[in-house]
């Protein structure tokens, strides 16, 4: 089913106080107008048309091979889709208007509005029956149960605000009669604005068919503010964190654990409580992920035991069964399988071989305050307690470091080295310094009260 997909992001979003165009705030760490897109694009969009308002330069920097249409002024979502009509050009297909402040619309229910198009009605609009319509548009039915005209909230009379079903904002038709009846469209109301919502009574009017199609509240949720971006939020989280258990993931308190949306779970992962999931992550089979661990742009491979309160950050790359306990940063490095840093670490632009033991308050010393130098370590290898690596150094394969060492050079394989000031002891000293300490001190008088 071939169609085209225009969504509208020119609005100046203003409710949400943002020098940060709406459309580009993250849901899921994804901006809100990549969902939409993408939507569209796993719907089977044939094009997709984004209209945006003339300042919308750093939007557009954001897209990449979507087509643009320039909204000159906003007046209103019946203009803005009026904006693309040279986009659109000679067209007899259907087009899909969409919102880019609706990012959980799934691609499912836009097949199913267009098919609905592509059926028999003149006109498809997504419905809903949200608990509060307070705002929306309300679909005004006629006695066959076609949809005579969507009423804006403003302009409802009382008996038509008592109507619960209400407009999600996404509308097809087929596309000459969407620029035919967008002709007709006056600004006469009391937002003096082009609404897209009048072409419904447009169309019924001329005999047309305005059909409707329920869908779920939460995907037609409408961001407006910052509010409704948490409550945005909050429901795409639930719907992911669903996803993965039935995907086979285990998550001990799911409420408390945050996935991007770009993350791939695999089965039997275990995920304990508060733990943040960022963008980029892969989670391989049978792997924990203990509590209060943060990751992102990682990579881990089966069987691997993360934290509890472990960073682990763009760039890490742990083969199987890898260990990694708590309060250890790691950025751009790979662990060969079976390594393990179980505590107070940091590595960063490193390689660890396979089975390599990093010992705890072990810090590889990668920037020097100009560059970042990569530090190597050998499969098998045994890095000491406190041992600092100052890189670039590169340690071998089964060597080891002994506790305490700041390594500036080299180590070969198999070989041992320590860097360490020798111990002077003194005997029964430790009693001879109390005791002359002891007589140093004056006791502290307490000065009678005058
Ligand atoms: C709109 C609908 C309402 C529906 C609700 C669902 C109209 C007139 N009203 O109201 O029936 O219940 O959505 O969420 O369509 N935009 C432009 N240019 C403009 C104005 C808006 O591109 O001149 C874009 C915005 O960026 C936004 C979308 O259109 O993505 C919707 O605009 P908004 O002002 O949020 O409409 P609502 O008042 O929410
Ligand atoms: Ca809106």
């Amino acid at each position: 089913m071939e169609f085209t997909a225009i969504i509208l992001a020119a609005g100046k979003g203003t409710r949400m106080r943002s020098s940060l165009p709406k459309p580009l705030h993250r849901v899921g760490g994804h901006p809100m107008l990549g969902w939409s897109i993408d939507a569209a694009r796993m719907a089977g969009t044939t094009r997709t048309i984004a209209v945006l308002a003339p300042d919308s330069g750093e939007i557009q920097k954001w897209l990449d091979d979507t087509a643009i249409a320039i909204q000159e002024e906003q007046l209103g979502t019946g203009n803005a889709v009026a904006a693309a009509r040279d986009a659109v050009g000679q067209d007899d297909g259907i087009a899909i208007v969409m919102f880019a402040d609706t990012p959980l619309v799934r691609a499912d229910s836009i097949s199913a509005i267009v098919g609905k198009v592509a059926d028999d009605a003149a006109i498809a609009v997504a419905a809903f029956e949200p608990a509060d319509p307070t705002g929306y548009g309300r679909l005004v039915q006629g006695r066959d149960g076609s949809i005579e005209s969507i009423v804006e909230h403003r302009e409802a009379t009382d008996a038509q605000q008592r109507i619960g079903l209400c407009n999600g904002g996404i509308m097809a038709a087929r596309t000459p009669l969407l620029f035919d009846l967008l002709d007709q469209v006056t600004n006469d109301n009391a937002k003096g604005e082009y609404y897209l919502t009048d072409i419904v009574a447009l169309a019924s009017a001329g005999g047309h068919r305005v059909a409707h199609m329920v869908i779920d509240e939460t995907e037609i949720l409408g961001v407006n503010d910052r509010v409704d971006l948490a409550a945005a939020e909050a429901a795409l989280q639930s719907r992911l964190r669903t996803t993965a258990m039935q995907a086979g993931v285990t998550m001990v308190a799911p409420d408390t654990v945050f996935i991007a949306a770009d993350a791939v779970i695999e089965p039997d992962v275990i995920i304990e409580p508060h733990v943040v999931i960022g963008g980029g992550c892969h989670i391989g089979e049978g792997s924990i992920i203990r509590a209060f661990s943060h990751l992102e742009g990682t990579h881990l491979g089966a069987c691997c035991i993360i934290g509890p309160y472990a960073r682990l950050r763009p760039g890490t790359e742990a083969g199987d069964g890898v260990k990694v306990g708590n309060f250890v940063e790691i950025k751009k490095t790979k662990l060969g399988a079976g390594a393990k840093a179980n505590h107070l670490t940091y590595l960063g632009d490193a390689t660890i071989g396979s089975k390599a033991n990093i010992g705890a308050g072990t810090i590889t010393c990668n920037y020097d305050g100009f560059g970042k130098h990569e530090t190597l370590i050998g499969d098998g290898a045994f890095i000491g307690s406190n041992t600092a690596l100052v890189a670039p150094v590169k340690i071998g394969a089964r060597a080891i470091i002994g506790a305490g060492s700041t390594i500036t050079r080299d180590v070969g394989p198999d070989n041992i080295a320590v860097e360490r000031a020798h111990t002077s002891e003194r005997e029964g000293a430790a009693a001879k310094f109390r005791e002359t300490r002891q007589n140093k001190v004056t006791p502290t008088k307490t000065k009678p009260r005058s």
